[in-house]
C-alpha cells in the first residue's frame, strides 16, 4: 500500500535520530503500521553538516515552510525548536496544506499549542507532541490513553535532565553550582539559551503540556509558579542530606477546587523515595489517577535514541489512523485556567 510519507524540518540530534530509525527499521515499521514509513524531504539551518546518515537521498529544502507545503509530503516532522517563527509558521502551513504534524517543540505548543490545537482540528489534522514532554518516556501517550478513564489527581516529576544532571553533580561530587553548570555545558547538556534549563523554564513547559492533557485546561505555562535552580548553594544540599532530603527541581501540577495549581521549583524529597533515587540525567513522572492509583515512569529525557524513538511512537500512531487530538480532548472543550497558588511543599 501507499506509504506515508514524511518531511523533516531541524536535523540536529533528534532528526538524524529520526532519519536512522526510518532507515534501519523500515521493515519493522511496515510490519507494525501496515504501510511503509519513507522520508522525502528534508530541511535545516546548514546542508553540508556531517550527519553520520546519507542525507543526500532525501530532497532538500532551505525553507522549512516550503518543505512543508510540498505535495509528497504527509506529515511534518517539526524537530527546529523556537515557539515562534519558523518552527511554528511551518507548523501552520502544514495543518493548513492537509498534513499532520509531529513536533518535540515544548516552547512551541507551551506558548501556542491551544491555537495550534484547534488550527489542527478545524483542518481535520493530527498535532503530536510526544518527544515533547520527557524525551522517550511515553507520558503524553500515556495520560491521553491509557489512563484515559481515570480522574487525574496529581501530575508531578523531574522534567530536566540538565537540572537533575547539575544537582547530582553538587551533590555527589561537592561541586558548586558554578563548576556543574560549566560540567553539563562541555558535556554539550544544556540548551541554545541556558536559561531555559537552569530557570526551570524548559520543565515548565512540560509540566504545562501534562496538565492539559490531565486536567482538561487550556495550556497554562504563563499560570505556572517558576523558580530554576540557580540558587540552590551546596550548604543547602548538605543540610537536606543531613535530614535525609535530596534537593530536586520538581514540577507539581494539581486539580483544587481553588483552581489549577502548577509549580516547577527546587523541593526537597525524600533520599529513599525514587524521585530522590534519580541521579544523573535522567527524568520521572509520577501520575496519580482515581482508579489506577500511582503510576511511576522513568528514562532518559533527552538524546538522540529516546527522543526520536518518542517521534516515531507518534508516527505509528499517524500511520494507523490516529483520530487523537492534540491534548486529549477537542481544543474547544478545554476550559480556561483558574490559578491557584500551591501550597509551599
Ligand atoms: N534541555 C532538556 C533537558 C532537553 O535537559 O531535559 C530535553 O527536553
Amino acid at each position: 500500500s501507499d506509504p506515508l510519507r514524511l518531511g523533516i524540518a531541524g536535523l540536529g540530534t533528534v532528526g538524524a535520530g529520526v532519519v536512522k530509525i526510518v532507515r534501519e527499521k523500515a521493515a519493522l515499521l511496515e510490519a507494525r503500521g501496515g504501510r511503509p514509513v519513507v522520508i522525502t524531504a528534508v530541511s535545516a539551518r546548514n546542508r553540508d553538516k556531517d550527519r553520520g546518515v546519507p542525507m543526500d537521498e532525501y530532497d532538500w529544502e532551505d525553507d522549512p515552510v516550503a518543505l512543508a507545503g510540498r505535495d509528497d509530503v504527509d506529515v511534518l516532522i517539526e524537530l527546529m525548536g523556537g515557539s515562534d517563527g519558523p518552527a511554528k509558521a511551518a507548523t501552520e502551513t502544514a495543518l493548513k496544506s492537509g498534513k499532520d504534524v509531529v513536533t518535540a517543540n515544548k516552547a512551541m505548543l507551551a506558548h501556542n499549542g491551544q491555537a495550534l490545537a484547534e488550527l489542527a482540528e478545524a483542518e481535520g489534522r493530527v498535532l503530536r507532541f510526544e518527544a515533547a514532554v520527557a524525551g522517550g518516556i511515553p507520558i503524553v501517550k500515556t495520560l491521553t490513553e491509557g489512563l484515559a478513564g481515570n480522574d487525574i489527581q496529581r501530575v508531578m516529576g523531574v522534567m530536566n535532565g540538565t537540572c537533575n544532571y547539575i544537582l547530582t553533580r553538587m551533590e555527589s561530587a561537592g561541586l558548586t553550582y558554578e563548576e556543574a553548570f560549566a560540567e553539563a555545558d562541555s558535556l554539550g547538556f544544556l540548551e541554545a539559551d541556558p536559561e531555559l534549563d537552569v530557570g526551570g523554564i524548559d520543565a515548565g513547559h512540560k509540566l504545562a503540556l501534562l496538565a492539559s492533557i490531565a486536567y482538561g485546561t487550556q495550556v497554562a505555562f504563563d499560570a505556572v509558579e517558576l523558580e530554576g535552580i540557580g540558587q540552590v548553594t551546596i550548604e543547602d544540599i548538605r543540610q537536606a542530606a543531613d535530614m535525609g532530603y535530596k534537593i530536586k527541581l520538581l514540577g507539581v501540577s494539581r486539580m483544587t477546587g481553588k483552581g489549577l495549581e502548577q509549580s516547577m521549583s527546587p523541593c526537597l524529597v525524600p533520599a529513599s523515595s525514587p524521585l530522590g533515587q534519580l541521579d544523573g540525567g535522567t527524568n520521572m513522572v509520577v501520575v496519580e489517577g482515581d482508579q489506577v492509583g500511582q503510576i511511576v515512569m522513568r528514562g532518559a529525557g533527552a538524546g538522540e535514541g529516546p527522543t526520536a524513538s518518542a517521534v516515531l511512537g507518534d508516527v505509528m500512531d499517524i500511520v494507523r489512523g490516529t483520530r487523537l487530538t492534540t491534548f486529549g480532548a477537542p481544543a474547544s472543550s478545554l476550559k480556561e485556567v483558574t490559578p491557584a497558588r500551591a501550597a509551599t511543599p
